[in-house]
């Protein structure tokens, strides 16, 4: 099988090889169909997404069976900035690789997200409610979702949320950075979602990618809190001594005017998942004790 990974230099995409490289996820090991993979791990400036003829040509000369497109502009009040660049990552690279794959008869993976949701009443969305984002992140993103799905059948569009690996940026290590040097933490603790281990839904998308169940997806680990709730197990799960001081959206936005509008409820809910391969999902609370379980181990590896 010859696979081609995109923005594989990011938090999913180091995930994605680091299971395809040792056959083994943190939830279990990855199919035997992988075993003999051959993949190709691309990021900017190598394959620049955005590059519609670049695109072209990668995906006609690897002569692919799968591609799993894991670039995107992901910093949500940059986005928010740069609303144009938003797009063209997000929508029209997205595109670019959804008119290549579908040029060569492959599926392709596209990963999306939970702010394509309004959020505006509680409850865990399926895939199948009515989207909405508050966002310039969010509707670059539900713009790349409908030109996937229309330019390729073949596709597997995957709405995650809260993701955090062990390469990149991420909210985990931006609270322990955080907790080192500061006694207390203002998080806001009225916006509620799933926190998500980017190995368990590399994990998940390796196992779709398999099927020719095509559709829309929600991946992530089971369980709902806020991002105040997230930080104190953050801090618990690292043993650091910092208090997280609530806060509402509307008191961070006063303080940072700047910052996208989030949802307030974007919890996901698995159904498709369930439906086409089984939910193996974990709590959100088990994936990240695991993820401090492997910090060391896998700290050491990059
Ligand atoms: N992070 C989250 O909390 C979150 C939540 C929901 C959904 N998602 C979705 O999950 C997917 C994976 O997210 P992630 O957290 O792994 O993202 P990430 O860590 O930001 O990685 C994205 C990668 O894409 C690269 N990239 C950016 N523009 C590109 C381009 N034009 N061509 C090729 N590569 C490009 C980035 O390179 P640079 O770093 O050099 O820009 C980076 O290496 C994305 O689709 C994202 O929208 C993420």
């Amino acid at each position: 099988m010859r696979i081609l990974v995109t923005g594989a230099s990011g938090q999913l995409g180091c995930e994605l090889r680091h299971c395809l490289e040792t056959m083994q996820a943190e939830i279990g090991p990855i199919p035997e169909e992988y075993r003999d993979a051959a993949v190709v791990y691309t990021d900017t400036p190598d394959l620049d997404i955005t590059n519609g003829d670049a695109v072209d040509e990668a995906v006609r000369l690897g002569r692919y069976d799968l591609v799993i497109n894991c670039a995107a502009m992901t910093n949500v009040d940059g986005c928010e900035a740069n609303e144009s660049m938003a797009r063209l990552v997000n929508a029209i690279g997205a595109w670019n690789l959804a008119r290549a794959t579908k040029e060569n008869g492959i599926p392709l993976v596209h990963v999306s997200t939970d702010y394509v949701f309004p959020g505006n009443e509680p409850g865990e969305r399926a895939e199948s409610d009515p989207v909405s984002p508050l966002s310039a992140y969010g509707r670059s993103k539900l713009e790349g979702e409908k030109l996937v799905a229309n330019a390729n059948n073949r596709h597997f569009i995957v709405r995650t949320a809260w993701l955090y690996g062990y390469v990149g940026k991420n909210f985990v290590k931006t609270m322990m950075r955080l907790g080192e040097s500061h006694d207390e933490v203002t998080v806001v603790d009225d916006q509620l979602g799933n926190p998500t281990s980017a190995n368990d839904l590399a994990y998940e998308i390796l196992k779709l990618a398999l099927t020719h169940d095509y559709g829309v997806y929600h991946c992530t680990n089971e369980g709902t809190c806020s991002w105040a709730d997230f930080a104190e197990a953050i801090m618990v799960g690292a043993g650091l001594d910092c208090k997280v001081v609530r806060c509402t959206s509307e008191e961070y936005k006063q303080a940072h005017p700047e910052s996208a509008d989030r949802p307030h409820f974007s919890s996901l809910k698995n159904q498709h998942l369930e439906q086409a391969i089984g939910n193996e999902m974990r709590s959100w609370q088990d994936a990240l004790q695991s993820y401090f379980d492997q910090r060391e181990e896998r700290n050491s590896d990059v």
